[in-house]
């Protein structure tokens, strides 16, 4: 039902968890995926095989630091020249840093700054111009329930979660009628990023499930959904839409 044969579609932090999720589906519905990755290039490999295996298309990995705006600069050089255009950039990559008011640690804010809000920034800006070569171009954002209601120990991650919520909006209201920009907005999800708060102790698992309506902690595939529905053309009335992937755990858009 969901055809995205003929799209080109970027996933930033594809190699792991909700990305290398959202990187399969998109495969599956017939696009092309560019895995963006950091540090995990053996499994970001093994990810683009898979893709292989899922449909023989030019399914591609690229490396860069979003610490590094000259990084992110040549990533989509790099689709420029592959690819000529863009139909979708999935802003997924981020951080999630501990960082209490009492022992506020600069350099961790400036990081989860750079990662989760610079980052999207910057790629969107360069992929602006391969996205005007779109027909069909949209931007899918990960947002989190942290930045809706707030998260205690994680205000830069929660400020930097809004944020995105924020930019989704403006980028809506500014890039139309060309571009359709939306953002998943996920609660908890059982990933890397996540497992030591979910896996090493069942009883806090079971109190965090238990506050969820849903009663159960997202998998990444239950987030990948979402994201490729905002990039298909079923989506094509929606922009601007904060969408909840939370079981209900926050009851607001
Ligand atoms: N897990 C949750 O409970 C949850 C809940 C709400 C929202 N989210 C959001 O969902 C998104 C994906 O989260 P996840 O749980 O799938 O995380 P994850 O498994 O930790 O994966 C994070 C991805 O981001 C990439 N990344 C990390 N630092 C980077 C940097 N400096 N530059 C470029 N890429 C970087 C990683 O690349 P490498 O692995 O190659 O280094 C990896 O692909 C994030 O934006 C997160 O905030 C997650």
């Amino acid at each position: 039902m969901i055809d995205l044969n003929g799209m080109h579609v970027l996933v930033t932090g594809g190699s792991r968890g909700i990305g290398a999720a959202a990187s399969r589906l998109f495969a599956r519905a017939g696009a092309t995926v560019l895995v963006h990755y950091r540090d995990h290039e053996e499994q970001a490999t093994a990810l683009v095989e898979e893709l292989f295996a899922i449909s023989a298309r030019d399914h591609r990995r690229f490396p860069c630091d979003f610490m590094e705006p000259s990084e992110i600069e040549e990533l989509f050089q790099y689709v420029s020249s592959e690819w000529g255009r863009l139909d979708c950039l999935v802003n997924n990559a981020g951080i999630w840093l501990h960082n209490p008011m009492s022992q506020f640690d600069e350099d961790r804010y400036i990081a989860t700054m750079r990662v989760n809000v610079r980052g999207p920034f910057l790629c969107l800006r360069h992929a602006l111009p391969l996205l005007r070569l779109s027909k069909q171009a949209s931007v899918v954002n990960v947002s989190s329930t942290s930045g809706q209601r707030g998260e205690p120990f994680y205000s830069p991650y929660s400020a930097s979660k809004g944020a995105i919520i924020s930019a989704t909006k403006a980028w809506a209201a500014e890039l139309g009628p060309e571009i359709r920009v939306n953002c998943v907005a996920p609660g908890w999800v059982d990933t890397d990023m996540s497992s030591a708060a979910l896996r090493d102790d069942p009883a806090v698992r079971e109190e965090i499930e238990s506050a969820i309506p849903l009663r159960r902690v997202a998998r990444a595939e239950d987030v990948a959904g979402p994201i490729v529905f905002l990039a298909s053309p079923l989506a094509r009335h929606i922009t601007g839409e904060i969408l909840n992937v939370n079981g209900g755990s926050v009851l607001c858009g």
